[in-house]
Order: C-alpha cells, then structure tokens, then sequence
C-alpha cells in the first residue's frame, strides 16, 4: 500500500532550484543560497526566480516600487474579504482571504505581484486584528521584508530586522519539488488559475510536517528551557514515539544548509545590537537532538532543517509565533509564481496512477 511519499520519483524538470541531499547544497537558479540570502533582499529573489536573473539596481528598484504599489491594492481589498481574517489559525486566514482574489480580474502580467503582496498584507493583517488593533497601512516606499515587519506591528522595527527577514524570505524563497510546490504545479499542470494554485498550496504548507513546524520549534525551546533539561527532554519525547520539530528532511542527509544561513543571519543581528536570547539554547538542543536521534536511526542521518532556526530568527525578528507559517508563505510564493509559469509552459498535466489493493465486485458479492 505504501507508494513511499514519491520519495525520490522525478516529477519535473525545473530550472529553479536545485537541493542536493547528500552535500548539503541548495542552488537557486545558479546561486548558491548562502550567497543570495546573506547578499540580496526578496525583491531580488523574485526577480531571479520570475526573469532568471538578479535585477540589475534599475530593474531592481522598479520591483521594489511595483510590489509597493501591489501592497497598497491588496490593503484596499481588506475591506471585501468578509470574515476570512476572523479564522482563529493564520494559515486558515490567509488561505480563506487568497481565495477572494479573482484571477480573471487581475492582468495576466500583474498576477504574481498581486498575490506576493496580498500574501504579506493579508498575514500582516490577521495578526494586527488578532491582537486587538487596526490593520496598518502599507508603506510603498519600503522593500516588502521592512514593510510585513512593520505592518504587523513589531516593536523597534528597524532596518537590521527588516535585513534579517530579508536573508529569511530569501533562504525559503524555494527549494525543489517540496509538499506545497508540487501541489502549485499540480495545479497549474490543469490550466488552473495563479490564485488557484496558490491557495492549494497554501493548505499543504500548513501541515506541521512542511510549514508549521517552526511554530513548535519555538514551544519546544520554550519547554526545554535551559541547556541543561535539553537530554531529558529529547529523550522522553523520543520514548513517547514523537517526533523532534526541525529535525529531519525527506533529501536531506546531512544538515539543511538554510539551517546554516539563517544561524548566520541571527550573528548578523545580534551583530546589530537584536539580540536573541534563544539562539545559543537552540544550539544545544540541535547537538543533543542529533546524537540522540543518531544513537536511534543510525541509517536515516537525521539533523536540523530550515524550520529549526526559522522559529530562532524570526522569533529575533520580533514576529509572533503565530504568524511564522503565515511568514513561510511570503517567502514561499515568490517559487511557488514561478513553477506554476514554469509547468504552464513546459509540463503535462500531472496525473499519476495508483494501484487498486481494494476488494473487485465479484469477490464482495461472494462474501
Ligand atoms: N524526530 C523523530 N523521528 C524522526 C524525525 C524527527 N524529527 N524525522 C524522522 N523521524 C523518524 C521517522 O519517525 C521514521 O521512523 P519510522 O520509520 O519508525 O516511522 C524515520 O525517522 C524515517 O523518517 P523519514 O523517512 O526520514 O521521514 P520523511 O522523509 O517521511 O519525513 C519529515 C521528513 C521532515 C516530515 C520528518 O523528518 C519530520 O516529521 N520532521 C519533523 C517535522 C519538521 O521538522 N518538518 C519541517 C520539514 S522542513
């Protein structure tokens, strides 16, 4: 019955991203993601994902200014979403309010600036009324990492968080034919609609096995508490069955290599005077995850992933908790636009085949 999650079934060709499993390499349309993310804002990841190259300072600026523009359309909609950004979960929200852009109402060539903006402005605004306050306005004349910090109400938003989030946005901008991709593409690969596709994959990238695992990250630092607690708590969770958040990857055998940008990125800021108090906890309970799940599955090679330290940074970012898988999205859009293009103009309809193991009809008859 197990048809083994597709694990390592090829379902597309893609000039996007490249993950190599066993090095421990993620290439983003030729860049390695250590240079992208620790040199270049989202902005400049959208470009290259969408156009194939980084925006030259002209091209660059024109993006940054459009997504802008972009932000204040998707503020202005806020009003007809009805009660989509009443929904008690984030993902929900920002699933149930996508839903309300019409793909036939936007033109064809502003379709992903549309949905990339609405993505920051409709999460943004859900936490805002979560917690009890107005909706902020979008300011254009900010790159859209400044703007989502700020219009979701952090305090001392500044431009050393607004970079940190960038080098986040960036490091998750894409990464090969994950759960939420695949389900864009499968999409796509119908004549769907961009907006479709999106909200689909938006429902794949809530589950706590590919988006919302930093969520927990963050209660599992929080439980652990100290260094010290780090052993006996991995060690009664793992004797309970349960699995470790941020630990783990269906490629990856080795560490995720976002792990170790996202690490370095959280130097940057402390660097800058944002210090998180969370990130030397979060190293040791990496260490002690690793050697345990090491002495339990020797053959699987089980280490940290991306979500383990998106939870540290955006937690030093200043972003609640709650809007961490909501904060994947922006970031995850920018590659999610791009493959629905990319199998709109190169791929077949996606229609794989299952094999029946139920009973046949003469065999239920005779029972
Ligand atoms: N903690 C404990 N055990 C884990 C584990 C973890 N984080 N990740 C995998 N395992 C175990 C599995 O239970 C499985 O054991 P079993 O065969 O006894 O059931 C074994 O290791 C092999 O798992 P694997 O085939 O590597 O998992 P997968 O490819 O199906 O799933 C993940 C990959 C990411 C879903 C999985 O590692 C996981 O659930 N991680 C925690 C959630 C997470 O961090 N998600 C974010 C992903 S970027």
């Amino acid at each position: 019955m197990d048809a083994n999650g597709l694990e390592g079934v090829v379902v597309a060709e893609t000039a996007l991203s490249d993950v190599d499993g066993e090095r421990g390499r993620l290439v983003i349309r030729g860049h390695d993601v250590e240079q992208l993310a620790l040199r270049h804002d989202f902005e400049s990841a959208c470009a290259l994902l969408w156009d194939g190259a980084l925006p030259d300072a002209r091209a660059h600026a024109a993006l940054r200014q459009a997504l802008g523009r972009a932000r204040v359309r998707a503020f202005a909609r806020l009003g007809a979403l009805g009660d989509a950004l009443a929904a008690d979960d984030a993902m929900d929200a920002l699933r149930a309010a996508l839903a309300h852009l019409r793909a036939d109402e936007i033109a064809p060539a502003a379709l992903k600036l549309e949905i990339t903006a609405a993505v920051a402005v409709f999460a943004a605004a859900w936490w805002r009324l979560r917690d009890g306050a107005a909706p902020l306005p979008p300011d254009p004349a900010l790159g859209h990492a400044a703007d989502f910090v700020r219009m979701a109400g952090v305090p001392g938003a500044d431009a050393a968080r607004a970079r940190a989030l960038d080098a986040y946005l960036v490091t998750a901008s894409d990464h090969g034919m994950n759960a939420s991709t695949f389900t864009a593409r499968v999409v796509a690969s119908t004549h769907s609609d961009a907006v479709s596709a999106v909200v689909a994959a938006i429902g794949a990238l809530k589950g706590p096995l590919h988006g919302g695992a930093p969520g927990p990250v963050l209660a599992m630092l929080d439980a652990i508490g100290t260094p010290e607690q780090a052993p006996h708590w991995i060690a009664r969770e793992l004797a309970a069955g349960h699995r470790i958040m941020g630990m783990g990857h269906r490629v990856y055998r080795v560490r995720d290599p976002r792990a170790a940008v996202l690490e370095r990125a959280i130097e940057r800021l402390h660097a800058a005077g944002v210090r998180s108090s969370r990130l030397a906890l979060a190293r040791a309970v990496e260490h002690v995850a690793v050697a345990s799940l090491g002495e339990r599955r020797p053959e699987r090679r089980l280490a940290a992933n991306v979500e383990f330290y998106t939870a540290v940074i955006l937690d030093a970012v200043g972003l609640p908790q709650a809007l961490f898988s909501p904060t994947f999205a922006v970031a995850r859009v920018a590659g999610w636009l791009a493959h629905v293009d990319e199998q709109r103009a190169h791929g077949r309809l996606i229609r794989p085949a299952s094999r029946y193991v139920g009973p046949m009809p003469e065999l239920v008859a005779a029972a």
